[in-house]
């Protein structure tokens, strides 16, 4: 049997350019780029090349870019970065309660050290409103950090009205654009961020590479120390393959997120029509405010676990939350935050993410096989 994956919001298959880039490189980019010699300035100009096209495709200069080891890194070198650096303003931060844990548990690991933050909460529709941004803020504020889309749900969340409203407060303004990077257009100057955190491998690059934009004008505190890369913000020795991939990936998308967006809603609108043909279910989020990647769907009285079970055994790749929790199976934060923890669509949320290489055939094929899934273990249930 074929396998379906549909967990794209998890991470993407190397795109195949990506690949050859990266094979090369693996070989002939072995200089340093710190090193002086040809081997390592031939290094050091493809770390730059990498720098420039990143720095463009987030409308931010060069030297705004600090390569990470990917979105976690990001979040923490700013989240912890910024509070270690401004406590002498304040320690209070504010966050929304549907982050990613990259943002949660640096959020929670600052409140060890002194620190208070805001959870903000979110309702049904899971978009953080505006005005509860608002009521937080205090003198004391030094981080407001909100996600741009949810890794879960997919909500999009209001980030150039945030970045207006914090125009005139101390706070530095960090959002996670992870799961928005590819098919929407950014831009840091729009937007208002002063830090703004990617990662590769959600689209179609490789992992263990991602960047955090941080605007020359605010201050952060290294996390690691040990070398002048990255402008002493990061450092350790480059991983080239990994940086000369995202390069690549970047390159594939750069100018074409609207039209990816408007491929992957094409797909999403069969997905939901198709998906409405199963009985008893809800489509979680804000039916206008949600990225086009992500479909969220409870199957209402099934089990997560059984029903993650059973899809696996038909060749159908999907999670039932963020990847980092998917293992564990513990109910996702960000559907308790929507709808409380024992509600049933929390208990039975299954996230399908599309992917580049879909088509219209494999959207009809995945309901399919998902509605012979659960009206089996349904039958099963009675
Ligand atoms: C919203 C969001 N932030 C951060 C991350 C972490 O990125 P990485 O896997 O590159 O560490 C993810 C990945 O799941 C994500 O979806």
């Amino acid at each position: 049997m074929d396998t379906l994956y549909f967990d794209h919001a998890a991470t993407t298959p190397l795109h195949p350019d990506v690949s050859q880039m990266m094979s090369t490189a693996l070989t002939e980019n072995f200089g340093n780029p710190s090193s002086i010699h040809q081997s390592g300035r031939q290094s050091r100009k493809a770390v730059d090349e990498a720098r420039t096209v990143i720095a463009k495709s987030l409308g931010a200069n060069d030297k705004d870019i600090i390569f990470t080891s990917g979105g976690t890194e990001a979040d923490n070198l700013a989240i912890i970065g910024t509070a270690l650096k401004h406590q002498d303003k304040g320690k209070h931060i504010i966050t929304s309660s549907i982050e990613h844990h990259a943002v949660l548990d640096s959020c929670h690991y600052l409140e060890t050290r002194g620190f208070t933050v805001t959870y903000l909460p979110v309702d049904e529709t899971g978009v953080v409103g505006i005005d509860t941004v608002k009521m937080a803020l205090t003198d004391e504020t030094i981080l407001v950090s909100i996600m741009m889309i949810n890794n879960e749900v997919g909500t999009i969340q209001p980030i150039q009205a945030i970045g207006e409203l914090l125009k005139d407060h101390q706070a530095v303004f960090h959002t996670d654009a992870v799961q928005a990077y590819g098919i929407v257009p950014l831009d840091v100057e729009d937007l208002q961020v002063d830090l703004l955190t990617v990662t590769a491998h959600k689209v179609n690059g490789p992992k263990g590479i991602g960047a955090l934009y941080k605007r020359q004008a605010v201050k952060i505190q290294p996390l690691f120390y040990g070398g002048d890369q990255e402008r002493k913000r990061r450092p350790g020795t480059e991983n080239l393959p990994g940086i000369i991939g995202f390069k690549q990936a970047v390159e594939l998308f750069l100018g074409e997120e609207l039209n990816r967006q408007a491929h992957f809603q094409q797909l999403k609108t069969t997905f939901e029509k198709e998906v409405n043909t199963i009985a008893n279910i809800t489509i979680n989020g804000d039916e206008d405010k949600v990225s086009p990647l992500i479909c969220n769907v409870s199957f209402l009285g099934t089990r997560i676990e059984q029903v993650l079970m059973n899809l696996d055994l038909d060749g159908v790749f999907v999670s039932s939350g963020s990847a980092c929790t998917a293992g564990s199976m513990t109910s996702s934060h960000v559907l308790k935050a929507m709808y409380g923890e024992k509600d049933e669509r929390t208990l039975s949320a299954i996230r399908f993410s599309f992917g580049l290489h879909h088509t219209e055939k494999a959207m009809i094929e995945v309901v399919k096989r998902v509605k012979q899934t659960i009206e089996r273990l349904r039958t099963l249930a009675n």
